[in-house]
């Protein structure tokens, strides 16, 4: 078996549609308010460790599919110890993206014996007044490596911190060890 070693530093990686709010969801955590008009991807941020409630130095990477090519985005997985996959919550084609593309992909750039950690996220909750999450339980339930959902608002600064807290602790302290069991002997 191949234990990752816990990294001193974490990176956390957004994918996504275009549009679902990745770059206004790290805009939203940095400024502690939302902007209209956001670039199309987010400089490489970096929290320094005494910001963090975990204390340890955190990247965190944009991506946007009009400036990089999918080689870029499958490197940027490489590097990743976290991705966070975003999907708006009044969009349905982009929840079902996760697993017909997304989450596939994911695992294509991912070493065959470990599975990445991966967060669930329904931005722009401020448009909807009900939960989707029960329409995420199936992907999760196929994709073990899916260690939480979480529905948030870049827009009202509804659990953005939340996220990326959680995308943190799914690296420092993840439940299961995540292993891709079925090639395994
Ligand atoms: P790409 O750069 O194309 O990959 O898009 P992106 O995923 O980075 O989305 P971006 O942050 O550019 O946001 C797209 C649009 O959604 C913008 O008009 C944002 O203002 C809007 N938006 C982002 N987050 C929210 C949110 O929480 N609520 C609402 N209502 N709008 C949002």
């Amino acid at each position: 078996m191949v234990y990752e070693s816990v990294p001193r530093t974490v990176r956390i990686l957004l994918l996504g549609e275009p549009g679902v709010g990745k770059t206004s969801l790290i805009l939203s955590l940095v400024t502690e308010e939302f902007t209209e008009h956001v670039p199309p991807k987010a400089e490489e941020i970096t929290i320094p460790a005494d910001v963090t409630p975990e204390q340890v130095p955190t990247n965190i990477i944009d991506i946007c599919l009009a400036e990089q090519t999918l080689e870029q985005v499958g490197e940027e997985i490489e590097r990743a110890h976290v991705i966070c996959i975003v999907f708006s919550v009044d969009r349905q084609e982009t929840l079902n993206k996760i697993a017909s593309y997304w989450l596939p992909f994911v695992r294509e750039n991912c070493p065959d014996d470990y599975r990445k950690p991966v967060i669930l996220v329904g931005n722009k909750i401020d448009l909807i007044d009900y939960s989707i999450i029960d329409n995420i339980w199936d992907i999760a339930e196929e994709y073990p490596e899916v260690d939480r959902c979480i529905e948030c608002s870049a827009k009202s600064l509804i659990n953005v911190s939340e996220m990326f807290y959680n995308a943190q602790k799914a690296v420092l302290h993840p439940i299961n060890p995540i292993y891709n069991i079925e090639e395994q002997e």
